[in-house]
């Protein structure tokens, strides 16, 4: 069976993890900053905060932005996504505004979210989905009008649990403006086990986010002599050295996978192009995706998963809707974008471990029909 996911592991990180275990130091410390430090020249955000999965990032992210909340505020969000992008809104205790999806990206209406946004709009959570950036350039815009008309700049977290190596008008997802909350969990191109990033605007948020990911305690105070006052109480979801030397050794061979996921992404699109009942998403020139996986549309979903069965191909939709949940019941909308594409979305292998040979079969298999 090609698999759909698997972990990529750099060969030095066993070593890497063995030096940190018997250190004596396997908490929060020397890697945690040395890998913030490599992020941060990566991305080219200096104001990156490591946390341990991107679930907490987005968490307090969204706690950063609208926290003190009167129960009414409003989150705009995609149901096209993990859960965790919209059970972040949930423990905020925040409500989930729906905004449609775009079926020709998979990502977020721009023009249903502009409509959407009101006085009770706290913050805007966008997917890049599959790791193809949104465009923000539009969104900004979006968000200037939005402030004209009613007083106030509203955030947008960037969820980039998919998207990271993506970039959008040049520069890397990380730099345009907004909170971005990576992702480094098993399966991601960078992992450190599990855990994840917030690349912040500014650095007032950089500060309360490196707070409020431990407990709300200055860490670098003498704590034993001159124990610091918590102004703002915090949570545990800080990284550890031990998923910060995984995380330094992937980083050298991140490029390596992105690349590899390219390559063959931009087989598929040249082979499958044009393939009867098959609709492949949207490819802007000003952006480019680090296809974490190769999402399409196919007519008769059922039948093209039981062909891929066949052929020892795994396939999968990834990600259900969000919004027919139990749990998010009361927020029910109507995304007639959705409905067009919620059934037809289906994932084929598209990652660093897929060969030349392997694509080849899984175009191959496909053009045959299903
Ligand atoms: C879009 C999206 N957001 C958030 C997450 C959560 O990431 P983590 O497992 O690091 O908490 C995922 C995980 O796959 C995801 O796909």
């Amino acid at each position: 069976m090609i698999p759909l996911f698997k972990v990529p592991m750099s060969d030095e990180a066993p070593a890497a993890v063995a030096e940190v275990v018997g250190s004596g130091q396997i908490g929060q410390g020397a890697k945690v900053v040395e890998f913030e430090e490599a992020l941060a020249a990566r991305i080219g955000n200096p104001r990156v905060a490591t946390v341990n999965s991107a679930t907490a990032g987005l968490q307090l992210a969204l706690r950063l932005v609208a926290g003190d909340d009167d129960g009414q505020g409003e989150v705009l969000s995609t149901p096209l996504t993990m859960e965790a992008t919209n059970w972040a809104i949930l423990a905020n205790r925040l409500r989930i505004k729906w905004v449609d999806v775009d079926p020709a990206t998979l990502n977020v209406d721009l023009d249903d979210l502009a409509r959407k946004i009101t006085p009770r709009t706290r913050a805007i959570m966008v997917v890049h989905f599959a790791g193809y950036p949104v465009d923000l350039d539009r969104l900004a815009a979006i968000l200037d009008d939005a402030e004209a008309a009613f007083g106030s700049r509203i955030t947008v977290i960037e969820d980039c649990a998919h998207a990271w190596g993506a970039t959008y008008r040049g520069a890397p997802i990380g730099t345009h403006g907004n909170i971005s909350v990576f992702s480094f969990q098993a399966i991601k191109h960078l992992t450190t086990g599990d855990g994840g990033a917030l690349a912040l605007p500014t650095d007032e948020l950089h500060e309360r986010a490196r707070l409020l990911r431990w407990f709300g305690i200055d860490r670098s105070a003498d704590r034993l002599r001159n124990p610091p006052d918590v102004p703002e109480w915090g949570y545990k979801f800080h990284m550890t050295d031990i998923n910060a030397s995984i995380g330094l050794a992937n980083l050298a061979k991140a490029d390596e996978v992105v690349a590899r996921h390219r390559d063959n992404a931009a087989f598929y699109d040249r082979e499958l192009a044009g393939v009867p009942g098959l609709e492949l998403t949207e490819r802007a020139g000003d952006r480019q995706s680090s296809f974490w996986i190769y999402p399409m549309k196919v007519d008769d979903r059922d039948g093209f998963l039981k062909r891929m069965d066949a052929a020892g191909i795994m396939a999968s939709n990834v990600h259900e809707r969000n919004d027919l949940h139990t749990c998010v019941r009361e927020y029910a909308a109507l995304l007639p974008g959705l409905e067009r594409v919620a059934r037809r979305v289906v994932c084929v292998p598209v990652g660093w471990w897929v060969t030349d040979e392997q694509r080849g079969h899984i175009v191959d298999t496909i053009k045959e029909g299903w």
